[in-house]
């Protein structure tokens, strides 16, 4: 049984296929990359992969019994390059296809959305088996900004009392190498979140928290917060896109109680508790 795994070199590919070393013989794994410099202390077969060669797709695919599409990070050209590797894998007989898909994609009010759903179509049209992995947001979208947090000395966003169901990346891996390692989940969809969900108030009182400082959350426009960004120096369509993403979270987008990957892994996801102090350790 051989399993590819697509964007192997991303953060979360790289714990997918850390976890599958875990679980299965690192002769069954192929990392499929397009960045093989990325990835020569992988200790597992390395093949070609580049969603916008669809010449070289079918080949890197010889033999490949389950596939990982880990979706790209090019918004706007995603739903080109999965349909490229969806036909690639029709040709190279693949058996079953995982796609990160985005939690709640068909009633998601992010722009993101879209992308993902016409991959879930392109799959359901495709007549492989497959499994939709909904992702909701990585908790990482929150901690990775907590040293620019500390040092304003406030927590400024969009997302008013919006709860977030996040989980780590980490989370997402294990969730995705068991459906990987175990069987019975063709044509399954599963929604996947944390366990736990926090406003950004909540969020805002954690770092205050762990940090013994008083870090409030002040909840801004969208407008206003997304000009904020770009004077911080995000670029604009990504600041416009980022505070949009917040607005999502106001409807509550990012918000999901099924607990359906911690049944997956059969552990509970990492606290927002725990992710604040491995950050804070990491910027220390
Ligand atoms: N749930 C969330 O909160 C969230 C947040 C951000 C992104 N995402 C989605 O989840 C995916 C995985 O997350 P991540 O954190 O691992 O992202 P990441 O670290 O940016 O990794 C993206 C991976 O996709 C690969 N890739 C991009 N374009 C490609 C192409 N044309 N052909 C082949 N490979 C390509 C990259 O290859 P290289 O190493 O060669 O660049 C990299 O391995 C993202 O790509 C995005 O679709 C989800």
């Amino acid at each position: 049984m051989k399993i590819g795994v697509t964007g192997a070199t991303g953060q979360l590919g790289r714990l997918v296929v850390e976890k599958l070393k875990e679980k299965t013989s690192a002769e069954n794994i192929v990392a499929l990359v397009r960045s093989p410099q990325k990835a020569i202390d992988f200790g597992v077969e390395l093949r070609e992969f580049d969603y916008d060669k669809p010449e070289i797709l079918a080949k890197s695919l010889a033999g490949i019994d389950k596939l990982m599409l880990i979706s790209g990070s090019e918004i706007g050209k995603r739903t080109a390059q999965h349909a490229n590797v969806i036909e690639a894998a029709k040709d190279a007989g693949v058996k079953l296809i995982l796609y990160t898909s985005l939690l709640k994609a068909d009633t998601s009010t992010l722009g993101l959305a879209g992308e993902h759903l016409s991959t879930e179509d392109a799959l359901k049209k495709s007549g492989i088996p497959f499994v939709l992995l909904r992702n909701g947001w990585y908790t990482e979208n929150y901690t990775g900004s907590l040293a620019d947090v500390i040092a304003m000395g406030t927590l400024y966003g969009s997302s008013s009392d919006g709860k977030i169901s996040s989980a780590t990346r980490e989370d997402y891996a294990g969730a995705a190498v068991a459906v990987l390692t175990t069987e019975g989940h063709e044509g399954k969809v599963y929604e996947l979140a944390g366990d736990e969900s926090f406003t950004m108030s909540e969020f805002a009182a954690e770092i205050s928290r762990q940090t013994d400082k008083n870090i409030p959350y002040v909840n801004l426009p969208v407008e206003e917060y997304a000009q904020a960004l770009m004077k911080a120096g995000m670029p604009e369509a990504y600041a416009q896109f980022f505070a949009g993403t917040h607005v999502s979270t106001e409807k509550g987008d990012l918000f999901y109680a099924g607990h359906q990957l911690s049944k997956l892994t059969g552990k509970p996801t990492t606290s927002l508790s725990k992710a604040v102090s491995d950050a804070l350790s990491r910027i220390k």
